[in-house]
Order: structure tokens, then C-alpha cells, then sequence
């Protein structure tokens, strides 16, 4: 037995990543990482995704307990979506700046000044937000759903302007877009993204759709992070200048270990093109996490079967 038992000091523990896997065998928990997660917790995962991806994971899930390393949306969208199981959020304080900036309240006002419209949500708002919505998407379905629904309807979209006016792009549609955006996408330079271009002129640019219009416009390959991982895999190039968060290079350096991988720096001299939400997780906080079982995510059952129906609806489409 440990010393550091009903501490929250781990130090004393001599391999916290073992500890933490015989903590998931006597829990029968799994963990599910986002790809912008550090890379010591997304090795320590069962299951490494995109938000959709993720979203299909938790679904399926018969474990007892859900361990989400990544934000609170997507731990939200996992309790609504298997409701039996405990789920885990390493720390509660792992928000979102789309989700933030789109209170259920603003929402509901925006709403009902286009009483005939289909409001169409991306993933990263509150289970509040997803409940008053029509289609919840993804970045790795948008372009699909927005596709699918009548051409005479009017098109709400929220939150992400960005990912919106890039759907606007692929689809033809009109839409009237939510005025958010990802702190950590809105942060790259274009001028630096262009300087590193120069250095390396056969280097594929491939960019996030939460990236602002101007850098999208640069890009050979847009998409969400599982189609970028996919893209690097796949395609010929050798070098790659990677415009989203950088905690998918992981991944892409594992796929692909004789590709270069260069991110995409951002305008100051910050670290700021990581999330500084995903990376409120660490491998302490998820050793805390399930040794305590706490902080577990809870939801009004009214809450969360109205938030299930236009999740179902995007999971039918996908
Ligand atoms: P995807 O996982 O859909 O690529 O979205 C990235 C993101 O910003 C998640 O918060
Ligand atoms: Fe939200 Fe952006 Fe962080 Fe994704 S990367 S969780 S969109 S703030």
C-alpha cells in the first residue's frame, strides 16, 4: 500500500504510469485521450480519437468508469451518451473558449430570432447548448450533415465562426454564423506560417478548420485532427507544417517516424498554440482521479436526454 493513499501528494510514487494502469484493471476503467492531450497521458490511454471519434468510443464503452482525458464538453457529451457509466474529469476546470463564449442563455435568445431556421452546433458547447440544437457536428462531419439538410432551410451555426465559414465554403450553404472562436487556432502568425514555408518549400501545409480564414487559404489538406493524422500518414510528401494544436504531432511522429514534423509557431513568444485546457491534465491528476473516483461528471436526466437527440443525429449521419 501507498503512503501518498489519501494525499494528493504523488511524489512518493515510483512509477505513477504503473500505478495508474493497476488502478484502471481494479476499476474496470478506461481512459479516452483527445490527440492534443500530452503525450505521456495519450500513451497511458486505451483509446486515443478526434471529438468524434472520442464521442463513438464512450458510446460503445461497457467499462464501469470513464476516465476523459481531454475538456469538459467532450466528458459532457460521453455522459450523455452512456449515462451508467461513472465519468472522470481529471480537473473540472478543463473548459473551452467556443463553449464559453456560447452561454445557453445567449443561445437561446440568438435562436429565437430565426424561428424557421435549423440550428447546427458544433461539439464544443455545453450540454445546455446541444439541447436547444437541431444537429450537433464535429469537424470530421460537418460538411456532411450541413450537406443533408434541405437547401430551402435556413442554416444557424454555432459556435465557431471559423469552422463555419470554412462549411460555408465546402457546401454552398448561406449560414448565419456564431461569432466564436478557439483561442489556441486564432493564434497562429500567418507570417511565420509563410517564413516557415520559405525555409521549407516542399513542405505540405495541413491546418485545422478552427484556423482563421487567411492561413486556411495556405493550406494543402484541411481537416480534423484524426483526417490530418490520416493525411501525414498517407500522403508523399516528406514534410509537413502541422497548423493546429501541437500535442497530435505524437501521433504523427509514431505513424510516420521518417516524416518531418514541424508546428506551426504562434504570433508571440508564448507557448500558446498549446490548449491551455487540454493541458490542465496531467498524469498526477488522472492517477488522483481514479484513485478517489472524483471529480465525476454529473447531469440533470431532463438535460440529458434532451442534449442526446441531436447527438444521435449526427452519430446517424457519421
Ligand atoms: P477535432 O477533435 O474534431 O479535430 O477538434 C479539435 C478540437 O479543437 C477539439 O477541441
Ligand atoms: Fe477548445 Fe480550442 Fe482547446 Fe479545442 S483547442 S478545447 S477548441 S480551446
Amino acid at each position: 500500500m501507498l503512503a501518498a493513499q489519501n494525499s494528493q501528494d504523488v511524489s512518493a510514487i515510483p512509477d505513477l504510469d504503473e500505478e495508474i494502469r493497476r488502478l484502471k484493471r481494479e476499476r474496470n476503467a478506461v481512459i479516452l485521450a483527445h490527440y492534443y492531450q500530452e503525450s505521456e497521458i495519450q500513451d497511458l490511454a486505451d483509446f486515443i480519437g478526434d471529438s468524434l471519434q472520442l464521442a463513438q468510443a464512450a458510446q460503445k464503452t461497457t467499462a464501469d468508469v470513464i476516465l476523459f482525458a481531454g475538456v469538459h464538453f467532450m466528458a459532457e457529451t460521453a455522459k450523455i451518451l452512456n449515462p451508467e457509466r461513472i465519468v472522470l474529469v481529471p480537473d473540472m476546470k478543463a473548459g473551452c473558449s467556443l463553449a464559453d463564449g456560447c452561454p445557453g442563455d445567449r443561445f437561446r435568445a440568438w435562436k429565437a430570432r430565426y424561428p424557421e431556421a435549423v440550428a447546427v452546433s458544433y461539439i464544443n458547447c455545453t450540454a445546455e447548448v446541444k439541447a436547444e440544437s437541431d444537429y450537433i457536428v464535429t469537424s470530421s462531419n460537418a460538411v456532411k450533415i450541413v450537406n443533408a439538410i434541405p437547401r430551402d432551410k435556413q442554416i444557424l451555426f454555432a459556435p465557431d465562426k471559423n469552422l463555419g465559414r470554412w462549411v460555408m465554403k465546402q457546401t454552398g450553404r448561406d449560414m448565419r454564423l456564431w461569432q466564436g472562436s478557439c483561442i489556441v487556432h486564432e493564434t497562429f502568425s500567418l507570417q511565420k506560417l509563410m517564413a516557415i514555408k520559405h525555409e521549407h518549400p516542399d513542405a505540405k501545409i495541413i491546418a485545422h478548420p478552427e484556423c482563421e480564414e487567411p492561413l486556411l487559404e495556405r493550406a494543402d489538406f484541411i481537416g480534423s485532427t484524426a483526417a490530418l493524422l490520416k493525411f501525414v500518414e498517407n500522403d508523399n510528401a516528406q514534410e509537413f507544417i502541422v497548423v493546429t494544436e501541437p500535442g497530435i504531432i505524437h501521433q504523427m511522429q509514431k505513424r510516420a517516424p521518417q516524416k518531418q514534423l514541424i508546428p506551426a509557431p504562434p504570433d508571440g513568444n508564448c507557448a500558446c498554440n498549446e490548449c491551455p485546457f487540454m493541458r490542465l491534465n496531467t498524469p498526477e491528476k488522472v492517477y488522483l482521479s481514479l484513485r478517489d473516483l472524483e471529480p465525476r461528471l454529473e447531469m440533470d436526466e431532463d438535460l440529458r436526454r434532451r442534449a442526446l437527440v441531436p447527438i444521435e443525429r449526427m452519430l446517424a449521419l457519421s
